[in-house]
Order: structure tokens, then C-alpha cells, then sequence
């Protein structure tokens, strides 16, 4: 299972790479906002800064939402780094652009994925990768993690190679229990991360082996 970071704060991405176990970055425009960025042209250097940090994907989100405007900005994205994987939204001219991108050899991410039709579309035109929203549904009272169950189901069943990235990943259990159903990948804020360090007996335990290894001398 790879882990990505879903932050767009440098700090967090240094500090989740810094442990070893990261493997890509997520962003959105609502994460950019938050770090206070406030041109495209900075939007743009914010992107190459993350891949010169993180040796993984990293996915950079198209604003437009008509045809050749995701094309157009797709590969101005595509150009700024090799790491760079172009996240598209799930509305029919994101699904007709991830066609057009899969054949010229741009990976993608189709994000906003909330249904398991919207999972099915997003393989049939080749996404790299769906990004199903978990946190989000559990929001609206419905099962985030019962949607990553049926997208695994419906790719095993025909093998399809679009990797599920589990998104709007809230806590430690999203992330166990998305392992358990086979995501290909989990992007999580770092306190998700790190609180899957968590243990009281881990805790207890150590301070005994601390306080016995005092006795040696
Ligand atoms: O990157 C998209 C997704 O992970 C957003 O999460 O917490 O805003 O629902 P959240």
C-alpha cells in the first residue's frame, strides 16, 4: 500500500518524507488556498518545490472544466515535472480529457469519485488513478469505506490497472481498514500518519525497558 500526504504545506510533506514511508503528495486548490498562494505562477513553482522534496507522484489539479481547457492546462502541468500526475475532475469532459491523456502517455488522477459508476468510467478511459472520497460520504451519512470495497471488487473482476488512491482520509482507522480492503494507495493528512504510531503499551513498555536498562551498569 503506498501512503501519499494530502497537504500542500511543505513543512508537513518534509516532515511525512523525512520518516520514510512516503510515497507521493496530493493537493487540491482549497489545500493551495490554505498556504496562502496566490497566483497560478506560484501555484505552478509550489508544484516543482513538492517534487523536490517527495521522489513520488504527485498529483497538481486542473482548474478548468471544459474540454480543451483541462487538455490545455494538463500538459502545461505534465511540463513542469516528470513526477507530476494530472488530476482531473469526474465530469464528462474530465473522463474524455483522461482518454485523451492516457494516450499520450500523461498519468492521471480522476478525483471528486463518489460512486462506483463514476470508479468504472474513470478505468475505462485509463485513469492512473480514482480517488474516492471516503471522509467526505461518511459525512452524509453513507459508507465511505463500503465504496472502496465495490471500486476493488469491480477492478479485480476485470483487472483493470487503475490504482485506487483512498482520499478525504480522516483518522488511523480509515486508514487501517482501506488496507484491509485492498486501496492501492491511502493519502492522508499527516496527524493520520502519525497517529498510527500510537499505542499505550507501546508506551508503558518502553518506559519499563528504560527504567530496567538504568540497572545495568
Ligand atoms: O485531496 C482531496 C481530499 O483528500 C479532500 O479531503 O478532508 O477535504 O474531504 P477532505
Amino acid at each position: 500500500m503506498k501512503f501519499f500526504i494530502d497537504t500542500a504545506n511543505l513543512a508537513q510533506i518534509k516532515e511525512a518524507n523525512d520518516l520514510g514511508v512516503l510515497d507521493g503528495v496530493t493537493t487540491n486548490p482549497s489545500l493551495m488556498a490554505k498556504e496562502g498562494i496566490k497566483s497560478n505562477a506560484a501555484v505552478m513553482k509550489h508544484y516543482v518545490d513538492i517534487c523536490n522534496i517527495v521522489k513520488g507522484d504527485i498529483s497538481a489539479e486542473v482548474i478548468a472544466t471544459n474540454y480543451d481547457g483541462i487538455v490545455a492546462e494538463g500538459e502545461e502541468l505534465a511540463k513542469l515535472h516528470e513526477q507530476i500526475i494530472v488530476k482531473v475532475p469526474m465530469i464528462k469532459d474530465g473522463i474524455k480529457a483522461i482518454h485523451y491523456f492516457t494516450s499520450k502517455g500523461i498519468k492521471t488522477n480522476c478525483t471528486l469519485v463518489f460512486s462506483a459508476g463514476q470508479a468504472l468510467l474513470a478505468a475505462k478511459a485509463g485513469a492512473t488513478y480514482v480517488s474516492p472520497f471516503i471522509g467526505r460520504l461518511d459525512d452524509v451519512s453513507t459508507d465511505g469505506l463500503q465504496l472502496i470495497s465495490e471500486i476493488r471488487q469491480i477492478y479485480d473482476n476485470y483487472g483493470f490497472q487503475t490504482q485506487i488512491l483512498a482520499a478525504s482520509i480522516r483518522h488511523a482507522m480509515h486508514i487501517i481498514n482501506c488496507a484491509k480492503l485492498g486501496a492501492d494507495v491511502a493519502t492522508c493528512p499527516l496527524n493520520a500518519i502519525t497517529d498510527l504510531l500510537k499505542h499505550p503499551l507501546t508506551d508503558i513498555g518502553l518506559e519499563k525497558f528504560l527504567a530496567d536498562a538504568k540497572k545495568f551498569v
